[in-house]
């Protein structure tokens, strides 16, 4: 636990799921948090949950990170001491057919976000960047050293993710007072064990844990496990590394404390956020009726195009200089999203 009392901490797109979480953890542990979301894959409600769980107000204002004048307003009254940028676009797919829409928004807020900070003396910047920047050249554990080509990036969304790497590498490079440190998530999924906040992706979703606790619920009818053919791993399906979404919010919070901790030097950092164990498709469905008792019609699909065997984090470094590691279990996970999706069948619509 870090303390944060009297630090303002802006999140842009903080109403998200990722964002929610963080907010939480940073307003339990002293901060002042500050949102700034257009709600475009969110809804403030999110925000209305955790205030109501921390006790504390957290002003959610709509504001498109795109808009550099408007982002200087908020800053110029809220004067944060640092910002967590998890504005974006996320969806894989939808990034293939929209390419452009993805530079927009993903590079666009980016681009408007640091000379709001340039133009308001705002110095701190941490950036929800991706394990897909590793693309498929990587053999795992995947560690923060390891090449990052642009053209073994398998989309346009993690493309984005690796450009704004770079970007964010020369901004610091040509404002050395500036700390920045990018944080590469493995794949988050679990919710608030209250089962107030949580992941409400819009629409049909394309990730495994809410398409397991939607066919978990009678939402969708048989969960497609795509692939058991994978000779990388023992029972076939593909392997990635689960991270629970609490785990991941103090992963954020280690970062910061690190970050505004007196005597630092300004600098770059890149962590990966993760817990270095590689799970199944089939040992997540295992472990999922194990925490819930509930089954999950499944069917053996083709393998789904583009996707890795195997996926997982060397998180030695943040373990190391963020004191940080993951601490919940696979079991854990699957409890907490199962909790939520439970009490809102419907997310954070009525
Ligand atoms: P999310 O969609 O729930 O949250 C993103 C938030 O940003 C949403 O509230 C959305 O309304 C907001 N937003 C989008 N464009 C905006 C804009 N132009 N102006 C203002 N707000 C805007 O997604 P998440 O899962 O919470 O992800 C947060 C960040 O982490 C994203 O940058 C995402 O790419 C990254 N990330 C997510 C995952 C994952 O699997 N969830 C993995 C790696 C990285
Ligand atoms: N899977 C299924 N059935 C489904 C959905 C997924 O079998 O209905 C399998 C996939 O084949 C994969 C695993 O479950 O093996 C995990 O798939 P997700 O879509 O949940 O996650 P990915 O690892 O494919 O992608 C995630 C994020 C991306 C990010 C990537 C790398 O969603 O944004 O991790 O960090 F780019």
């Amino acid at each position: 636990m870090h303390n944060f009392e009297g630090q303002t901490v802006l999140l842009t797109g903080g109403a998200g799921y990722i964002g929610s979480h963080t907010a939480l953890v940073l307003a339990q542990w002293g901060a002042k948090v500050v949102v700034v979301d257009n709600f475009c894959n969110s809804a403030p409600e999110s925000i209305r949950r955790v205030e109501e769980i921390t006790q504390k107000t957290i002003p959610c204002l709509e504001l498109d990170v795109r808009d550099q004048a408007g982002l200087e307003e908020v800053m110029t009254e809220h004067k944060p001491v640092a910002v967590i940028h998890f504005a974006g676009l996320k969806a894989v797919g939808e990034s293939v057919e929209k390419p452009q829409l993805y530079f927009e928004v993903n590079f666009g807020s980016t681009s408007a976000l640091c000379g709001a900070m340039q133009n308001c003396g705002v110095k701190n910047l941490i950036f929800s960047s991706s394990a897909t920047v590793y693309g498929d050249l990587n053999q795992p554990p995947l560690t923060e050293t390891m090449s990052t080509p642009m053209d073994r990036v398998a989309n346009p969304y993690g493309l984005s993710k690796l450009v704004i790497e770079q970007m964010l590498k020369w901004q610091q490079r040509a404002n050395s007072d500036w700390s920045v440190t990018l944080l590469r998530y493995f794949n988050p999924v679990g919710a608030h064990p209250s089962g107030k906040i949580g992941e409400d992706p819009q629409g049909d979703p394309n990730n495994l844990m809410p398409r397991v606790t939607r066919v978990a619920l009678g939402i969708i009818d048989t969960l497609h496990v795509f692939g058991t053919d994978y000779p990388e791993t023992d029972d076939g399906s593909p392997s990635r590394d689960y991270i629970h979404v609490m785990d991941l919010a103090e992963g954020h919070a280690a970062a910061l404390a690190e970050m505004l901790k007196d005597g630092r030097p300004p600098a770059l950092k890149t962590y990966n956020l993760g817990s270095g164990k590689a799970t199944t498709v089939l040992e997540l469905l295992a472990a999922f009726e194990e925490a819930t008792g509930q089954k999950v019609k499944r069917e053996i699909h083709p393998r789904r195009e583009g996707d890795l065997p195997v996926s997982f984090a060397d998180p030695s470094l943040a373990n190391k200089e963020l004191n940080w590691k993951t601490q919940r279990s696979i079991v854990e996970m699957c409890r907490d999203a199962w909790n939520w999706q439970q009490q809102n069948p419907n997310g954070y619509r009525a």
